[in-house]
């Protein structure tokens, strides 16, 4: 075989394996799905919603590269409301589902406080990725299909929050109430106004990974049944866990809590008064079912 025939098989081999890579429906999820109370309303891709609203290059403090990052988006405001009218505007939460398997949640009213994009690509560098630390070692992750975004230069809260609400390989959007999708991880009635507000801050910073009484995140160990760590371990231990798994487990795959937070000590005393009312309440793990199984 000659130089160029051989020449030519190279440059068709890698062509066929580019077109390969580039072209694998079905393995890389491409849409988005829209769902109110978990019943399914619509389905988006990229390029439908590319057409269906402006597509702008936005610039954010990425929190997992912590520096500056732009993106390629459509603003995530206008496209609920082009899949739920203004409906959405009044519901209590939206539950994001990922790829990866986590879980998140952002109540609709930080939406409507702060501005999000829908991303779907970067727009300074080729690939739709970001470089994150996991477990000590930076991983290169790749985003696809979708990234909510925030805009944070001007908005100090946003950008104290962290990565909180940044949800990547999204793939659905589900409008809930949290009373009704997770019943068995809501405070008990009469709970103290810590353990309350330690819910809402479980819900940010938590349940994306772990679960009470079942529901929610399976990255982590259920925290609730049974039993649950406030029976276990000591509080200062747990606090101190809560501020930095890595002081004490140095491969923990539990990031700290947000160090940017101005009430951080307080947060921690409220997530610790949440676990201590729910582990007075367990309840059982799976709903009865009509069959009993
Ligand atoms: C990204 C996923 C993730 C998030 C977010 C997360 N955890 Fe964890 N958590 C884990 C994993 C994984 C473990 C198991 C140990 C390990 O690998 O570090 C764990 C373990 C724990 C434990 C058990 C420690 C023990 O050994 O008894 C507690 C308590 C805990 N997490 C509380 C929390 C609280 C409270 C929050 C919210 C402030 C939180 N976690 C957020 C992943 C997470």
């Amino acid at each position: 075989m000659g130089i160029g025939a051989r020449a030519l098989l190279l440059v068709l081999a890698v062509g066929i394996a580019l077109g390969v890579v580039s072209s694998s429906p079905g393995h890389e999820p491409r849409g988005l799905s829209f769902a109110r109370h978990s019943e399914l309303v619509a389905t988006r891709d990229v390029d439908e919603l590319r057409q269906a609203h402006e597509v702008r290059t936005i610039r954010v403090f990425e929190p997992y590269e912590e520096r500056e990052v732009s993106f390629e988006a459509v603003a995530f405001d206008a496209v609920l409301d082009a899949i739920y009218s203004s409906d959405w505007r009044t519901q209590e939460e939206l539950l994001f589902t990922c790829s990866d398997g986590y879980q998140p949640t952002v109540p609709v009213r930080r939406v409507l406080e702060h501005k999000a994009w829908l991303a779907f690509d970067r727009a300074d560098e080729d690939g739709f990725s970001i470089l994150k630390l996991e477990s000590g070692s930076l991983r290169r992750v790749t985003l696809s299909p979708f990234y909510l975004i925030w805009e944070n230069f001007d908005d100090p809260q946003v950008r104290q929050e962290g990565d909180y609400g940044w949800s990547y390989q999204l793939v659905g959007v589900d409008l809930i109430r949290t009373q009704d999708r997770f019943p068995k991880m809501v405070p008990p009635e009469g709970a103290s106004r810590d353990a309350l507000a330690g819910f809402a801050a479980f819900r940010m910073y938590c349940s994306r990974c772990h679960a009470i009484n079942g529901e929610g995140g399976a990255i982590g160990p259920e925290l609730n049944y049974s039993p649950s760590p406030v029976e276990y371990r000591e509080s200062a231990w747990l606090r101190r866990w809560i501020d930095d798994p890595s002081q004490i487990l140095a491969t923990s795959r539990m990031p700290r809590l947000n160090p940017g937070l101005a009430d951080r000590d307080q947060t921690i005393s409220n997530l610790l008064a949440y676990l201590e009312a729910m582990s007075k309440t367990k309840r059982k793990l799976r709903a009865e079912t009509k069959d009993g199984s």
